[in-house]
């Protein structure tokens, strides 16, 4: 049966750490430099949290400006779902920091990991959980403290990573607008080319790491490369057939951010100017599952994004997993 109405994203946030870590900062560590960053990966700079600050912070500042720019009140929140791979503690969960931090007392909360596309994941089960009339209110806060995961003395890694949080409000929405369809996919056999081990590790990904070090981002950058700039056109182009879409009707895609050249290969195989493909790449680097929704905040801060504007987020990480979403802007 068909519904009288759509879910849409009601209220937008981000919270960025203050702290900056340039490339000539990175210079100073690693055997690397400006130029071969900058042209290699298109990134300059990103944020890090301080050593002594829970990302349970950042994720509640991202989530408070989300809500109140939704024009709701934490007690008006249903469920919290918080996307992350660097959460400070297994259990609680990020989302039930944050559901303590925020005040949002009557709403459940759980942690979802997908990796880099983790908010392309939590948007179809938001999606789907209120289409379901479960809940009315719903905030993803995809949260991430890369750099906590991250080697800084290997320079195929450390260059990339940043930290950061980006929020949103999902609600019902009736004139329209809203998620039109998201898709999702996984290739687990592929897994072994981006690790991040947790509390066992084998001893494959224990040789690939530097002594001691457990929790690190380890990655075969040429095989997620390759991956990446296939399946982020792909994905693109089937939510786009899938939907009778137009790839002309679309203001905007809204990329995972890892590299610009991946980016770039996106545009030329969708035959997409790099105007219309959002990046915010240069003064974040890599924030996994946070990139999007940041970037979303941004563009609509920026007055990039008008109602009933159609929009693709597309994403891809470790898993490997990827995902994308077709979406008519609601505000
Ligand atoms: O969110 C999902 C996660 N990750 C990604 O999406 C990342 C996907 N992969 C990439 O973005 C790229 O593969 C990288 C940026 C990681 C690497 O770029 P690349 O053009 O694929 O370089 P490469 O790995 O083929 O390395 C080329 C050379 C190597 O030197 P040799 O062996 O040719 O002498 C590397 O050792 O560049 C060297 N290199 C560096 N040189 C200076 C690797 N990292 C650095 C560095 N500075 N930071």
């Amino acid at each position: 049966m068909t519904k009288p109405f759509k879910v849409g994203i009601t209220g937008t946030g981000r919270a960025l750490p203050e702290k900056r870590l340039t490339n000539s900062d990175l210079e100073k560590m690693v055997d690397t430099s400006d130029e071969w960053i900058v042209k290699r990966t298109g990134i300059s700079e990103r944020r890090i949290l301080d050593e002594d600050m829970p990302l349970s912070q950042l994720a509640s500042k991202a989530a408070k400006n989300a809500i109140t720019d939704a024009g709701l009140d934490a007690s008006d929140i249903d469920l919290i779902i918080a996307t992350t791979v660097t959460p400070d503690y297994l259990s609680p969960s990020l989302a039930c920091s944050v559901q303590k931090e925020i005040g949002a007392e009557k709403a459940a909360a759980f942690d979802m990991n997908a990796a880099c596309t983790g908010f392309i994941y939590a948007l179809k089960v938001a999606q789907g959980l209120i289409m379901s009339e479960a809940y009315n209110n719903v905030l993803i806060v995809a949260a991430e403290a890369m750099s906590r995961a991250t080697d800084f003395t290997d320079r195929k890694t450390c260059v990339l990573f940043g930290d950061g949080a980006g929020a949103v409000v999902l609600g019902r929405v009736e004139d329209g607008t809203g998620i039109d369809k998201v898709n999702l996919g996984a290739i687990g056999k592929m897994g072994s080319v981006l690790t991040i081990p947790c509390l066992y590790i084998s001893e494959e990904d224990r040789a690939r790491r530097s002594e001691g070090m457990k929790q690190v981002v380890w990655m075969d950058g040429s095989e997620v490369f390759i991956f990446a700039s296939r399946i982020m056109s792909e994905a693109t182009s089937s939510i786009l057939k899938e939907t009778g879409t137009d790839i002309s009707e679309i203001k905007y895609l809204f990329p995972h951010q890892a590299n610009i050249r991946i980016l770039q290969n996106a545009a030329k195989r969708l035959e997409m100017s790099m105007d219309r493909i959002y990046s915010n790449l240069s003064m974040t680097g890599n924030i996994s599952s946070a990139s999007i929704p940041v970037c979303l905040n941004e563009a609509y801060e920026k007055n990039m994004l008008q109602k009933g504007d159609k929009l693709v987020l597309v994403a891809f990480g470790g898993g490997l997993t990827y995902g994308a979403s077709l979406l008519t802007w609601s505000k």
